[in-house]
């Protein structure tokens, strides 16, 4: 038996889905613990292209159990229409295979919209959030006026409370100068998706429990990435939740000695959506890859910012995560190069970091020190096992590793089930 916690080791995007997805076939259970539906995973199984938000990628595989946790912030209208998009592309969704939390927290219409205004008025310095609502449904949360898929799942209780809460923030959205909601509108809208979401709903600890028991196999899909983290990522430049290792235990009710290794996932370069510092950031490299059709995003179609591989962020969240091994995904972005650059310290003014320091404004005076390694100029994508990469392709990898202080076990050349090296 092993439970595995799956990060993002960078910021977001890395290509934990496929991950996700290949090491769900000896996996009983997928859990999402975090996160809402700002994340976009897609992965390809036989040539079908499947973009999941919010249902854990274990979906795809049908006898696996998806668990959708108490810390993810779940939009109900959202996760129906992702399940009847599933449905319609031949993928079976019962209470066989998902489960929702009924302490998970509900993103509501007005989340979105005071998203999208408190983003509008930051103006320059705005986040670049995914605008669905999460930033202020984890603030409910916090601020213990959340409602939850409980009071959800008590349709007179629900609308109750939704009016209560509707009314308070039409007050806040009238003070930004926006619309208001309409409670009618959202207490019917919600009321439906409610009814397709109660036979999932359920209390979630006690099943993992009951599956720890008998030996079953769990895989903690991380959503985002290490430095969006509400508490260790380049604030405020983040999202708002727990996206490292510690958050899988939070978010699931699975207690930290149950859990037995982290995986880290990471890309062989470095990307990142919306706004914030980003050392190693390059404009010639992100043509090239944009260029190849590459690195838009799966959630919003923005496109990804993209850099040299980054071992001081790197280093750092293996640190936090307890990373013991790493996945590197997207070698075959890197085929073409001649040469390729590793930053392995930062400079600030005169100091040399190891780690990236804690302030966003320091960050973004970083300058990256690189080192250089030669390119394999080959395609890689039809690589099946460690023997058929290129020399210097090994070589990279192994660096990765070795400056990722953890074990390299799994390489991907694509997005293809059939394109992941294990090592
Ligand atoms: P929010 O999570 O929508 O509030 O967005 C906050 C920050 O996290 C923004 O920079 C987003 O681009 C980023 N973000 C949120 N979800 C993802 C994701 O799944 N991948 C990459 N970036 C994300
Ligand atoms: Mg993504």
């Amino acid at each position: 038996m092993s439970n595995t916690i799956l990060v993002g080791a960078q910021w977001g995007d890395e290509g934990k889905g496929k991950i996700i997805d290949f090491l769900t076939e000896t996996a009983d259970i997928v859990v999402r613990s975090q996160g809402g539906n700002n994340a976009g995973h897609t992965v390809i199984v036989g040539g079908t292209k499947y973009v999941l938000h919010l249902i854990p990628s274990g979906i795809l595989r049908s006898k696996k159990m998806c668990v959708i946790g108490n810390g993810v912030v779940v939009d109900p209208v959202a996760v129906a229409k992702e399940i009847d998009g599933l449905r319609a592309q031949k993928i079976k969704v019962t209470k066989e295979n998902l489960m929702i939390s009924d302490c998970a927290h509900l993103v509501l219409p007005y989340h979105r919209l005071l998203d999208e205004q408190r983003e509008l008025k930051k103006g320059k310095n705005k986040i670049g959030t995914t605008k669905r609502g999460i930033g202020p449904a984890y603030g409910d949360k916090a601020a213990r006026v959340g409602l939850r898929m409980a009071d959800f799942m008590q349709p007179e209780l629900f609308s109750e409370k939704l009016a209560a809460r509707v009314k308070e923030n039409n007050a806040v959205l009238k003070a930004f100068g926006a619309k208001p909601v309409s409670f009618k509108e959202v207490n019917a809208a919600y009321l439906e998706a409610g009814k397709k979401l109660a036979p999932f709903v359920s209390n979630t600890v006690v099943y993992l429990h009951n599956a720890l028991k008998a030996g079953k196999e769990m895989l903690f899909e991380g959503a985002q990435g290490t430095f969006l983290d509400i508490d260790h990522g380049t604030y405020p430049y983040v999202t708002s939740s727990n996206t490292t290792a510690g958050g899988a235990c939070t978010g699931s009710g699975v207690a930290p000695h149950r859990m037995d290794r982290v995986l880290g996932v990471m890309k062989a370069y470095t990307t990142r959506v919306g706004e914030g510092p980003f050392p190693t950031e390059n404009e010639e490299f992100s043509d090239m890859l944009h260029g190849m059709g590459r690195e838009f995003g799966a959630t919003t179609g923005r496109a990804r910012r993209c850099g040299w591989f980054d071992a001081v962020a790197v280093r750092y969240a293996s640190m936090i995560n307890g990373i013991d091994d790493i996945a590197v995904t997207n070698l075959d972005g890197l085929d073409s190069l001649a040469k390729i650059k590793i930053c392995t310290h930062y400079k600030l003014g005169r100091k040399t970091l190891e780690v990236p320091p804690s302030d966003f404004r320091d960050l973004t005076e970083c300058k990256p020190v690189y080192i250089e390694m030669p390119g394999w100029q080959t395609p890689t994508h039809e690589a099946k096992k460690w023997s058929d990469l290129p020399k210097n392709a090994q070589a990279y990898l192994q660096k990765l590793a070795e400056l990722s202080e953890a074990k390299l076990t799994i390489a991907s050349v694509g997005p293809n089930r059939d394109q992941t090296i294990v090592l």
